[in-house]
């Protein structure tokens, strides 16, 4: 059994910060780990996703991700009124599949102005209309990385919880995603899929 060490000083606690542990360990069974663009991550049975900065002993096989909430950067009043609307919360009791998606995003993402990546993120790509028509069925949440340490080897971990019945349109929305302007900067994605 996997021993999970949690490193987080009590007087201290980032409440946006969150860790994805893989291990053999953890509420959610591994059904699938594959590598969508470069490289994967080692296959492991279970993973865990706490609050907190987590962290594995180096004899372990698996492997810990960390990425903290924070505030949103592209969306628009009305755009964000509507997520706010639609948007289900986590942990409902029938969202029995969950996928995490880390995703790493190439230099010249990241050598654009705010302007620019809003103007492919959602003029071109259309991101959040399309994530829109997926909306209650699936609930999401973003944690960033980026800015967390040199080390991380993502900019993003995207965490997806939905209803078996909804798994059909959870891949549609993956491919729409994935056909836009937007994913032509995305050098690493990775996708974990996992059920309670
Ligand atoms: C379930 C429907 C979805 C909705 C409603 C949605 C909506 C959004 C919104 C509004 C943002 C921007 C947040 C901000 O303003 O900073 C965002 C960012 C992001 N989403 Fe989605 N999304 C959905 C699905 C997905 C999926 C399936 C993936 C991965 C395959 C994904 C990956 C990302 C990433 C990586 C970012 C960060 C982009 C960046 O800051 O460069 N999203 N999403």
């Amino acid at each position: 059994m996997a021993t999970i060490l949690l490193i987080e000083p009590s007087m201290n606690i980032n409440p946006r910060l969150h860790s994805f542990i893989g291990s053999t360990t953890g509420p959610w069974e591994i059904i699938e780990s594959r590598p969508i663009i470069g490289a994967g991550l080692p296959a492991c049975e279970r993973l865990l996703y706490l609050p907190g900065h987590a962290s594995s002993p180096e004899s372990e096989s698996g492997w810990v991700l960390h990425g903290a909430t924070s505030n949103e950067r592209y969306v628009t009043r009305p755009e964000k009124e509507l997520l706010l609307a639609k948007q289900p919360a986590l942990n409902r009791p029938e969202a029995n599949c969950a996928v995490l998606i880390p995703i790493k995003k190439n230099a010249a993402w990241w050598a654009l102005t705010q302007d620019e990546r809003r103007q492919i993120f959602e003029e071109q790509s259309h991101h959040n209309q399309i994530g829109m028509d997926y909306l209650p069925a699936i609930a999401r949440r973003l944690h960033h990385c980026r800015d967390l340490s040199e080390s991380e080897p993502f900019d993003f971990l995207t965490w997806f919880e939905f209803a078996e019945e909804h798994s059909a349109e959870f891949d549609k929305l993956l491919a729409r995603l994935r056909a836009t302007e937007e994913w032509k900067y995305i050098e690493r994605e990775v996708e974990v899929r996992v059920r309670r």
